[in-house]
C-alpha cells in the first residue's frame, strides 16, 4: 500500500499576504532589499522556501520611476503588488494599523474609523484579489494571510468559484462586542464566509469568529463541528496554533558564539517589534519594581530590551517610542551605577543568527504582550535552550499562552505580579528550568511550522464541507420567539425562491412538496401570504394558482387577493402601451436566443441562452433602448427588467399589503417574515430591517440587507413545512 501523503505532488499554493519576505529600502546608494519585520514573515517564508509556490505581496515601498523592484534569488515564484503612495496611507497606515490591528487586539480606543480608509482598503483589497488570480492560475490551493486582506476572499470566489480558498489570521480576532465596533463589520464576514477554511491561532479565536458570524450576519453556526453556513456556502473554522522551524533554531543556537550584547551579568531579555500590544513599557515598570523590591539584583541583572523599529509612519508607534525612550532613561537615571545600567534598549533588528544566540544566553525571556495572535519570539526561546536552560516568563494574554502552559505566567498589566514572576524566574533552580523547558521543547518540536503547514493545507484541501439539513431547532431559534403568538403575515417571491431558476419562466413550477408545504401554510388561520413577484400579476396567479393569497406583481405595481382591494400604482396606466412598443423594439434585436417577455405594464429582456461573446453588446443595446423609452434597466438573473420609473418597489409593496390588511398600527397585530433570492427583493429586506425576520436564498457572494440566508430552494421548502407545523397560538 502506498503511503498517498508522500507519494502525491504537492499541492501547489498561491499564497497573498501584505508583506512579502522582503522590503525594500531607500538608501543613499538606491534601493535596499531588508528582510521584513515580524512573525508572518518568520513563518510563511520558510514555508514557501521549502514548498514553493507563488507568493503575492507588497514590496513596501513605492517605487519611483527609474527604480527597479528585484524580485528573483527565491526558490518560489514572486508576484508584486505595487501600491500608490495615497493608498499606502490609507490602506496599510489606515484601515489596516489604525483600525483593524488596535480594534483586533481589543485596543479598541486606538481604534480610527474613517470611510476613506476603508474605501481604499477595499480596492487595494480587490487588487491583491486580481494579482492572485491572475499570477497563479495553476494553484489547487489559493491561501490569503491576515488582517491587511479580509476583503480579498470574496473578490477571488467571483473570479475563481473552484480553487480551494482559505484564510489565516495571524492576531487574535476580537469578540463580538469589540467586532462590532466596525462599521463595516457585515461586509467583512460576509467576504471571510467567501472561504472554504478560515484558520485562528488559538480556538478562542475561532469561538470569537463563531459568535460574530451568527450575531452580524445571523449566520448558521455548528459550534461542536465547527461550521459556519451562509447562504449556499459552508465555510470550516479552525484553530491551528503556528509553529515555528524549530530544528533550524536549536541548530543555531548550538553554533553561535557568545553574543557580546551578553556579559557577566544575568539578563532578562525582550524582544519585539516596536509595537504598544507588546506591552514594552509595563515590562519595563514591571523591571523596575523588581530592583526596587529585590535589591539584591541590582548590578547583576539587565533588562536587555530589542525594539525592532515598525510601522513609525503612525503616530501612536511613534508616541510609543518616546515613551519608552523616556522609562528607560527614567529607570537607568534611578538605578545606575559606574559600571551598570539595568535596562539596556537596542533599537534595530536582529538575524535570527544573533537572536538564537542571545536568547540561549539569556537566563529568562520575558514575552509580556498585552495582546498578541500568538507570539513566535516565545517559541523561539525555547528552542533555543541548548544549554543551561531559562525560563519563560509569558503573558496569559499572547495566543501561546493556550499551550505553553509551563511557562510562567503572567498578566501584563499587573505590573507587581510581572516582577515576582521575573523574581521567581530569576531565582529558579536548575530542576525545575530543566523540567518546565523540556517540557515545552517536546510540544514545540513536535507542532513546528512543518506539522503546521501540512495540517492546514490537508484541511483546506479535503473538499467543500456538507451543509448539514436545517432542523426545527433552527427556526425555532430564528423564528419561534419572534412569530410567537401573532399572525403571520408571509411574503414570499416566487422565481429561485419557491421554484428552482430555469432556462424559461415557463419551465419554474412549483414541486409538489412545495405546493403542499405552501397549502398547509396558507390554511392556517393565523396566516396571510403574498407572493411577491417580477411576473405580471396574472403571470404570478396562474403559475401559483392558489386560492386564498394575495399576490403582487410586477414587483408589486399591482396588488389582489384575500382581505385586500384590488390595487395598481396609479402611474401604471402610461405605462401599458409604452410598454408595449418597447417590447416591440427589443424584439427587433432579440437575436441569439434573447426574448422579451411582456408582462403588462412593465417588460423583461432575457439573456440567459445568448452565447458569451455577443452578450455583452447585447445587453448594452437592450439597456439604452429601455432607458431610451423612459423605463428603468435594472439587472436581474440574466435578464435586464424595465422598470417605469414611478418610485415603487417590492418593499413599498410589502407596506401597502400591511397597511391594507392590518391598518396602520400593522405591527401590533402581524409578524413578518419575508423570503426572496434577488436584487429586486433587497428593496424589501431594506424597507423591513429592524421590522421582519428576512431570508435571502442561495449564494452569499452578493451583499444583502436580508438578516439570514437560506442556502436554496429546499431549504425554503424546510421553513414553510415548519411554519405549517408550528404550534398554534395560544388564545
Ligand atoms: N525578529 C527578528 N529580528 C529581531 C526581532 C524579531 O527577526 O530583531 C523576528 C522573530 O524572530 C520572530 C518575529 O520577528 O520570528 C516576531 O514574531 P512575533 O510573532 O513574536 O511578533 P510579531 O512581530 O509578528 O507581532
Ligand atoms: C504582525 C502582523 C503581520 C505583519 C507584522 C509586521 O506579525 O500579523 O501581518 O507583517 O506584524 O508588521 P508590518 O506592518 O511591518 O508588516
Amino acid at each position: 500500500m502506498t503511503d498517498e501523503a508522500t507519494t502525491s505532488p504537492q499541492t501547489p499554493i498561491a499564497v497573498a499576504s501584505n508583506r512579502l519576505p522582503f522590503s525594500f529600502h531607500r538608501t543613499s546608494k538606491g534601493l535596499e532589499r531588508r528582510h521584513s519585520p515580524g512573525g508572518l514573515v518568520s513563518a510563511l517564508e520558510p514555508m514557501l522556501r521549502k514548498r514553493g509556490g507563488t507568493w503575492i505581496g507588497w514590496p513596501g515601498i513605492v517605487p519611483r520611476p527609474s527604480e527597479v523592484i528585484e524580485t528573483d534569488g527565491a526558490s518560489y515564484r514572486i508576484a508584486p503588488v505595487l501600491l500608490s503612495e495615497s493608498e499606502v496611507t490609507r490602506y496599510y497606515h489606515g484601515f489596516s494599523n489604525r483600525t483593524l490591528w488596535p480594534l483586533f487586539h481589543s485596543m479598541s480606543d486606538r481604534a480610527r474609523f474613517d470611510g476613506r480608509d476603508y474605501a481604499a482598503y477595499a480596492q487595494v483589497n480587490e487588487r491583491f484579489a486580481d494579482a492572485v488570480v491572475e499570477s497563479a492560475p495553476d494553484a489547487g490551493l489559493i491561501w490569503i494571510h491576515d488582517y491587511h486582506l479580509l476583503l480579498a476572499p470574496r473578490h477571488i470566489r467571483r473570479r475563481d468559484s473552484t480553487t480551494p480558498l482559505a484564510f489565516f489570521l495571524h492576531v487574535p480576532f476580537p469578540p463580538y462586542d469589540m467586532f462590532r465596533l466596525l462599521p463595516w463589520d457585515r461586509e467583512i464576514l460576509q467576504s471571510l464566509l467567501a472561504c472554504d477554511l478560515i484558520g485562528f491561532h488559538v480556538r478562542g479565536y475561532a469561538q470569537n469568529f463563531l459568535d460574530c458570524a451568527e450575531r452580524v450576519l445571523g449566520a448558521r453556526v455548528h459550534r461542536d463541528a465547527m461550521l459556519v453556513e451562509y447562504g449556499d456556502r459552508t465555510t470550516r473554522i479552525d484553530a491551528f496554533p503556528i509553529g515555528i522551524e524549530f530544528d533550524v533554531f536549536e541548530k543555531l543556537a548550538a553554533n553561535a558564539p557568545r553574543p557580546r550584547e551578553i556579559q557577566q551579568e544575568r539578563v532578562v531579555l525582550g524582544v519585539d517589534r516596536l509595537d504598544y500590544t507588546k506591552g514594552i513599557p509595563e515590562r519595563i515598570q514591571a523591571f523596575e519594581k523588581l530592583l526596587e523590591r529585590y535589591p539584591e539584583h541590582r548590578e547583576k541583572v539587565v533588562l536587555l530590551q530589542l525594539a525592532v523599529p515598525s510601522r513609525s509612519q503612525v503616530n501612536e508607534y511613534r508616541e510609543l517610542k518616546r515613551e519608552i525612550d523616556e522609562l528607560v532613561g527614567r529607570v537607568n537615571g534611578r538605578f545606575a551605577t559606574a559600571s551598570w545600567s539595568p535596562v539596556r534598549y537596542l533599537y534595530r533588528s536582529f538575524r535570527h543568527e544573533r537572536l538564537a544566540s542571545l536568547y540561549r544566553d539569556a537566563d529568562v525571556a520575558l514575552v509580556t504582550p498585552l495582546r498578541d495572535g500568538m507570539n513566535l519570539v516565545a517559541k523561539e526561546f525555547v528552542a533555543c535552550q541548548v544549554a543551561d536552560p531559562g525560563v519563560l516568563v509569558l503573558s496569559s494574554l499572547a495566543g501561546a499562552a493556550d499551550t505553553m502552559r509551563e511557562a510562567l505566567r503572567v498578566n501584563p498589566y499587573d505590573v507587581e505580579g510581572t516582577a515576582e514572576a521575573i523574581h521567581r524566574a530569576l531565582e529558579m533552580g536548575e530542576n525545575e528550568r530543566a523540567s518546565r523547558i523540556a517540557a515545552l521543547r517536546i510540544r514545540e518540536r513536535r507542532d513546528d511550522l512543518d506539522a503546521w503547514t501540512t495540517k492546514f493545507i490537508e484541511a483546506a484541501t479535503i473538499g467543500p464541507a456538507a451543509t448539514l439539513p436545517l432542523a426545527d431547532t433552527d427556526f425555532v431559534a430564528w423564528l419561534g420567539g419572534f412569530i410567537d403568538d401573532h399572525r403571520l403575515a408571509l411574503f414570499l417571491d416566487y422565481d429561485g425562491t419557491l421554484t428552482p431558476l430555469c432556462e424559461h419562466p415557463d419551465q419554474a413550477r412549483l414541486s409538489p412538496a412545495m405546493r403542499q408545504a405552501l397549502q398547509i401554510c396558507a390554511k392556517r388561520p393565523d396566516t396571510d401570504i403574498t407572493i411577491v413577484s417580477g411576473r405580471g400579476l396574472a403571470g404570478v396567479r396562474k403559475v401559483v394558482g392558489e386560492e386564498g393569497l394575495i399576490y403582487a406583481g410586477n414587483h408589486g405595481l399591482e396588488i389582489e387577493g384575500v382581505g385586500i382591494e384590488h390595487f395598481e400604482h396609479e402611474d401604471l396606466i402610461h405605462y401599458r402601451a409604452r410598454s408595449e412598443a418597447l417590447a416591440d423594439q427589443l424584439d427587433e434585436i432579440a437575436s441569439h436566443g434573447a426574448w422579451t417577455e411582456r408582462k403588462g405594464p412593465t417588460l423583461t429582456f432575457h439573456f440567459r441562452a445568448v452565447p458569451e461573446p455577443v452578450r455583452e453588446g447585447l445587453i448594452e443595446d437592450a439597456r439604452q433602448r429601455i432607458a431610451k423609452a423612459g423605463y428603468q434597466p435594472r439587472p436581474a438573473h440574466c435578464a435586464i427588467e424595465a422598470r417605469p420609473p414611478v418610485g415603487w418597489d417590492k418593499g413599498r409593496a410589502v407596506l401597502h399589503v400591511l397597511r391594507a390588511r392590518y391598518g396602520p398600527n400593522w405591527s401590533e397585530t402581524a409578524r413578518v417574515v419575508y423570503v426572496g433570492d434577488d436584487q429586486t427583493d433587497e428593496d424589501a429586506f431594506r424597507f423591513l430591517a429592524g421590522l421582519a425576520q428576512t431570508f435571502r436564498v442561495g449564494s452569499p457572494d452578493t451583499p444583502t440587507a436580508a438578516s439570514r440566508r437560506l442556502p436554496d430552494v429546499d431549504a425554503v421548502q424546510s421553513l414553510l413545512e415548519w411554519l405549517g407545523r408550528r404550534p398554534e397560538p395560544r388564545l
